[in-house]
């Protein structure tokens, strides 16, 4: 059975990974997992078996996301004394939590300092402190910036567009810092364009896939910022969950180092809006405005460091990826009465 297959007991098979197994009964610390991506891990490790815990301040993640059961301290990462309560007794810490928006961080360049470096010291210093086995962190592409490289590989100098991608590359640093002063073992997951069921669509900084998608199926004329032509790795949800249950079981002695995870294949915004009013069967002609500040042009991972390290390979690629975000929003009455209105309205397209 591929990885990317479900079993008999309903679990994709990345899931039943052996090593996995060693989570259950563990309490382990997302911060941020009311969000996107922590909310995912959360799903997974609830899956697992394990004690989750969610430290968020629902600044962009919403309490429905949570998984049934799980402790939840509503609270900032800059407040020390929450973090110290959810932490206490952990095995593992996914640190997701960020202020994640790239032109929010050039309008707010000190709130996202804030967040994200001040934040994170605090969350290592917590977890040390704590003896926690070991933190995952959310670190991010956008430390590639323009990079003329492509794929973006780790060993590249970082070229930081916005302090978005400065906070980003500052957090690996304190992790590797922290590994070293404490003995913490820390390690950074370089996530791709992340997309996938649970994207907020409605934030004013929704990721292009999520914005794409309420505007298809809202019947509007998708707007692209830019010329269209920017290629991106766009990587589904449960490669990179995947990737934080590899880093967080492994055997490695991990001490700051930091992986890449995104599938190693690039795609232009137009395709991505083409495959989509397809697969919809809505015109998906867009209108194009100006690019977004602080936006990279293009962006694809070299994935070699996580295979080597982490064991890890993509287990679900980006046509397939797409066709369950699809499912997922067809699910949300906000989304699907657009959809079917969409369609009703003739303004759909041959499938
Ligand atoms: N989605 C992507 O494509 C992508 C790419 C690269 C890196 N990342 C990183 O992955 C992580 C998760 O991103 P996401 O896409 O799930 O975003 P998201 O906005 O859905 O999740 C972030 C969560 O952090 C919470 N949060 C924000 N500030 C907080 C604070 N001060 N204290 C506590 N909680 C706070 C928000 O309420 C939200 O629930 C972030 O660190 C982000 O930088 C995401």
């Amino acid at each position: 059975m591929s990885l990317a297959e479900t079993s008999t007991t309903g679990w994709p098979a990345w899931l039943q990974t052996p090593g996995f197994s060693d989570l259950r009964g563990k309490r382990v610390l997302i911060t941020g997992g009311a969000g996107f991506i922590g909310s995912h891990i959360g799903r997974a490790l609830s899956t697992l078996g394990s004690k989750v815990v969610v430290l968020d301040d629902l600044s962009g993640g919403y309490e429905s996301n949570l998984s049934p059961g799980c402790e939840f301290h509503r609270a900032s990462v800059l407040d020390d004394g929450a973090l110290r309560r959810a932490v206490a007794e952990c095995d593992v810490v996914f640190h997701e939590a960020a202020l994640v928006s790239v032109p929010q961080s050039v309008a707010e360049p000190e709130k996202c300092a804030q967040v994200n470096m001040v934040g994170t010291q605090r969350v290592l210093t917590a977890a040390s402190d704590a003896r926690v086995r070991r933190v995952v962190f959310a670190a991010s592409a956008a430390a590639y910036g323009n990079t003329p490289t492509l794929p973006s590989r780790e060993e590249h100098t970082p070229d930081c567009w916005s302090p978005y991608a400065a906070s980003k590359v500052a957090g690996e640093l304190l992790l590797q810092s922290q590994a070293r002063c404490s003995g913490l073992s820390t390690v950074s997951l370089r996530y791709f364009n992340i997309f996938g069921p649970r994207q907020d669509p409605s934030s004013p900084y929704a990721a292009v896939i999520s914005a794409f998608l309420k505007m298809l199926l809202s019947g509007k004329k998708p707007t692209v910022m830019g010329d269209g032509e920017q290629t991106r790795d766009f990587t589904y949800i449960d490669n990179v969950v995947y990737a934080n249950l590899l880093a967080a079981t492994s055997a490695r002695p991990f001490a700051g180092e930091v992986i890449n995870i995104g599938t190693g294949v690039r795609t232009r915004l137009l395709d991505v809006l083409a495959r989509m009013g397809e697969a919809l069967g809505v015109d998906a002609s867009p209108s194009f405005a100006p690019p977004r500040a602080g936006d990279v042009r293009h962006s694809v991972a070299d994935i070699g460091r996580a295979r080597e390290l982490l064991g890890y390979a993509p287990v679900v690629d980006f046509a397939e990826g797409i066709r369950r975000t699809l499912d997922w929003a067809k699910t949300v009455p906000s989304l699907a009465g657009h959809a079917a209105g969409a369609v009703a309205a003739g303004r759909g397209s041959a499938a």
